[in-house]
């Protein structure tokens, strides 16, 4: 490497250690309990998930091995987007890689020079880092404040071609949600393409799992689908699904990320569709989850700990500075607890936190540990 780059990134990363902000890959498979990981079933070592794996690997191999517009589109791929897109009541869909090209490909190739995108401020990453890199125009609206998403609607309502309308349902680093019920209201009276991220709401929310917007009720307002297979779903991929096959046709024709990329492995392919079988039934299991997110919010609440009273699986504890952050994430860590230390960039400045995603195996008497851990370090 040349001495200038060297010494840039070198400069870059000792700004970053100086602020406690560095971030370093660390191999952590031995906890007791682990309250980062995504897999809010604890699916990805259930028996019929491995076996979902194992069939597609045997019947397909270890890699679709070309892009999907090649030889990579499979039958496996085309039978679990069909089990996606009867699931999630849409007409149309497409798997991905992960979640974070399907946002990618989604917010670069569909709005045009002419169009607007109206984003939640605290939108993933997967598609803030889209804003701004090609000619659409953007506005990001306060966190869930959709009284302040409809002013923007009202003020460009009739400069635009096209206006996306961006959001998470359950928002990944916050645990919160918007009411979407309003945001099918706000389709009445503006005209807009609504994307949903369904990536946190999926299988946690509805009466089948199929997420935030099926709990509410407006499936049917929502243009675009995302969500994951890296999550409930205990896999790895995407979907993207809608009722509009041009769509997905242009998606097919444009999207670099489909188009010279190779495709999904069989094994995730049949690991998901056997996840997805499991928790479509799996509501009572759903509704404990959140049960005992909401409890373990109550206790942190009464006790002065900032968080917030929505009844996610995803609890944030905000604590403001990333050394607090790290120091008490390292302390639960020598108790076999695995949290999150979340820290900006992720997160806005001074809004460092303690990141629990709650799942099917979390017991009473471990959260009770968690708390009394949680207030032992802030009596020290
Ligand atoms: C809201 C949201 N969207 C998209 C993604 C990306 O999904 P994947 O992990 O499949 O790339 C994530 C993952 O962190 C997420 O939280």
């Amino acid at each position: 490497m040349t001495q200038p780059l060297e010494l840039r990134l070198q400069s870059e990363l000792k700004q970053r250690q100086a602020t406690g902000l560095l971030r370093t890959l660390e191999v952590l498979d031995a906890c007791k309990i682990n309250l980062i990981s995504n897999d809010y079933f604890q699916l990805r070592s259930h028996p019929q998930v491995i076996e979902g794996a194992q069939a597609a690997l045997e019947r397909y191999g270890a890699s679709s091995s070309a892009s999907p517009l090649l030889s990579g589109y499979l039958p496996c791929h085309e039978h679990l987007i069909g089990q996606l897109k009867t699931w999630k009541k849409k007409s149309h869909g497409l798997l991905f890689n992960t979640g974070f090209v399907a946002n990618q490909a989604l917010l670069t190739h569909l709005p045009g020079p002419q169009d607007l995108i109206l984003a939640d401020r605290l939108i993933h990453h997967s598609i803030a880092q889209t804003l701004g890199k090609q000619s659409t125009r953007f506005k990001r609206y306060h966190h869930l404040d959709l009284g302040h998403l409809e002013e923007l609607l009202y003020r460009h309502n009739h400069e635009n071609e096209t206006i996306f309308v961006v959001t998470e349902s359950v928002f990944s680093m916050d645990g919160d949600y918007p009411d979407l019920r309003q945001i099918a209201a706000l389709k009445k009276k503006y005209t807009f393409i609504w994307v949903l991220d369904e990536a946190h709401g999926t299988g946690v929310f509805g009466p089948t799992g199929g997420g935030l917007a099926e709990e509410q009720g407006v499936l049917s307002e929502v243009d675009i689908l995302v969500g994951t297979l890296g999550k409930a779903l205990a896999s790895m991929g995407a979907y993207v699904l809608t009722n509009s096959k041009t769509i997905i046709d242009y998606l097919v024709n444009y999207s670099g990320e489909l188009i010279y990329s190779t495709y999904l492995g069989p094994p995730q392919v049949g690991a998901a569709e056997a996840a997805l079988k499991i928790i479509q039934k799996s509501q009572t299991t759903a509704r404990s989850i959140r049960d005992a997110a909401v409890r373990f919010r109550e206790l942190l609440t009464n006790e002065g700990w900032q968080t917030n009273s929505f009844d996610s699986q995803i609890i944030p504890i905000i604590l403001g500075e990333p050394k607090d952050a790290l120091e008490l994430r390292n302390k639960l860590l020598e108790y076999g607890i695995l949290v999150g230390a979340v820290r900006p960039p992720t997160v806005p400045q001074n809004s460092s936190r303690l990141r629990f995603s709650f799942h099917a195996n979390v017991k009473e008497e471990e959260v009770d540990e968690i708390f009394s851990l949680l207030n032992s370090w802030r009596k020290k």
